[in-house]
């Protein structure tokens, strides 16, 4: 079996760099995405680091204030490659010089290629790439090689003789560099000499072996939502440890027609984890009570969700960790690569805090990895195709989708809704070509004509996107057809609503979720 082989990808903000850890893995490499200035020893891990990846940035080296590394990287005795600012930080450090570019570059351009070298091999003598960058190296010292050059950049791509220090003003990572890959390629499998052959199968293998070696014989409790996500980590856990696995599916009375059911079917006296219910779907209700505002919505559901799994957790022998299926795009959306925390655009909950309030310590096995990647081991560990292919569904659930007052009518009015919505588009053929579709109850009462009878009733919002990780998302074309049955549907077997509309915002400046 080959051995494993990691690359570190340092993140200093770039929003590609997600992009180059999906390529690293594409080719068969396994890669960690890590804050700009880890250490060597969190670099080094489980010492099957090959290579490093300085990623892109907004900063300026020369301001002072672009985000640092820790120079001691630059004494592993490893390769790395910096892409853009990372090259900037690379060359800065080895005592190039770094300065505004005469002309800013953002686009396609075409590069020549100065010299041979292992990098660049494989790519035709001058080969387009795409750049995106205000500031780029002005100076070099006699100890670095020009690689290749362009009339606005002429230090494109060069490499330090004595350092295995790598630099390229592009990004290989994007799709507009045609022969990106081959660059990457050539990084990982002739500088970095990794052997490749990584696949989803062999980090199954790797997580549950880690996992045991750190859990030990204590107890996990994790909770249990039934989306991909937190199932993929009951699975993985439960392989490593089995019946020390308690998961908790918390049915909150926000959650969709048959869900409840589904996930009971799926976990209960499966996989050798243990499967707890909790039905708290009064205390929810009680709880948002007259709360209209949508942090505050948020605010509750998520605190009265961390004061149940403290109660349940009590009731539990050896409870010393908590596991979540966080995925690589929610660290991102929750921390800033520049340090601070971005701006909460919503307090996505995901039982966030439980740590601090339990003692807990917490696990997150699918903490690198994207959606599509998370379904793909889904899939290899047996979970049934209703779970896999299932769409987002927010943590605080159909409470953010009942706009203004949350009551068991108007949850009653959605979850009908939505069900028409999840039926029709299935039927469709168009639910896994989609991220998202579902149904959102307004606040707002219109007037409509049913039967020669005037009714003045709720509008229901149908919300459809189109996304690759939920952070970008486009509203989706569904064909006309579609859209004319669901309204015809909705209407007409859902008591209480006579309109229909459909919502035609991307995000940004919209976000997926009305609340
Ligand atoms: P927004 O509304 O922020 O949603 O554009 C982006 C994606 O995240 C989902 N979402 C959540 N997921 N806990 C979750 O696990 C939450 O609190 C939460 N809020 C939104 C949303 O459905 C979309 O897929």
């Amino acid at each position: 079996m080959a051995k494993k082989e990691t690359i570190a990808i340092l993140d200093f903000g770039s929003q590609y760099s997600q992009l180059i850890a999906r390529r690293v893995r594409e080719l068969g490499v396994y890669c960690r995405i890590l804050p700009h200035d880890s250490s060597p020893a969190d670099l080094e891990a489980d010492g099957t680091l090959h290579g490093i990846v300085l990623s892109g940035g907004p900063g300026s080296v020369y301001d002072g204030a672009g985000p640092r590394c820790d120079e001691a990287i630059f004494q592993m005795n490893l390769p790395i490659l910096g892409v853009c600012y990372g090259m900037q930080i690379g060359c800065q450090h080895l005592g190039g010089k770094v300065s505004a570019a005469p002309l800013r570059e953002y686009g396609g351009t075409i590069l020549k290629r100065e010299k041979s070298h292992d990098l660049l091999e494989g790519l035709d003598d001058s080969f387009e790439v795409w750049m995106s960058h205000g500031d780029q190296v002005a100076e070099l010292t006699g100890d670095f090689e020009v690689l290749a050059s362009s009339d606005n950049c002429p230090l494109a791509a060069v490499r330090h003789r004595q350092s295995e220090f790598y630099g390229i003003q592009f990004h290989p990572e994007v799709s507009h560099t045609p022969q990106g890959m081959e660059i990457l390629q050539n990084f990982l499998f002739r500088i970095c000499r990794c052997k490749g052959g990584w696949e989803m199968g062999r980090f199954i293998e790797d997580t549950v072996a880690a996992l045991k070696s750190e859990i030990g014989d204590s107890g996990v409790v994790l909770g249990l939502s039934g989306g991909v996500d937190s199932s993929v980590a009951a699975l993985l856990l439960a392989k490593a440890i089995g019946s020390q696995l308690h998961a908790i599916f918390v049915d909150n009375g926000l959650i969709r027609t048959g869900e409840r059911e589904e996930v009971e079917e799926a976990f209960r006296d499966r996989f050798s984890l243990q499967f707890h219910l909790v039905d708290a779907r009064d205390r929810f209700l009680t709880e948002l009570a007259g709360v209209t505002d949508p942090e505050k919505k948020r605010k509750t559901i998520g605190r009265v969700f961390i004061e149940i799994f403290e109660d349940e957790a009590k009731k539990l022998p050896g409870i010393e960790f908590l596991a979540q299926g966080t995925l690589y795009p929610d660290v991102i959306e929750s921390t800033s690569p520049l340090g601070g925390p971005s701006a909460t655009i919503k307090s996505h909950h995901n039982v966030g805090g439980l740590p601090d309030v339990l003692n807990l310590r917490l696990i997150e096995p699918l903490k690198d990895l994207f959606k599509d990647e998370v379904r793909k081991i889904a899939r290899e560990l047996g979970l049934p195709p209703a779970i896999v292919e299932r769409h987002p569904f927010p943590g605080p659930g159909l409470a953010v989708r009942v706009i203004g007052d949350v009551t068991e009518e108007r949850l009653r009015i959605l979850r009908d809704a939505d069900f028409i919505v999840t039926e029709e588009v299935r039927a469709a053929g168009v639910y896994n070509d989609i991220w998202q579709a579902f149904a959102v109850l307004l606040p707002v009462s219109t007037v409509g004509v049913m039967g020669d009878q005037r009714t003045y009733e709720n509008v229901v919002a149908l919300r459809a996107v189109e996304s690759e990780d939920g952070m970008t998302a486009d509203w989706a074309r569904l064909p006309y057809p579609l859209l004319a049955k669901l309204s015809n549907r909705i209407i007409n077997e859902v008591r209480g609503v006579n309109r229909v509309v459909y919502d035609i915002s991307s995000k940004p400046p919209s976000t997926i979720e009305w609340e």
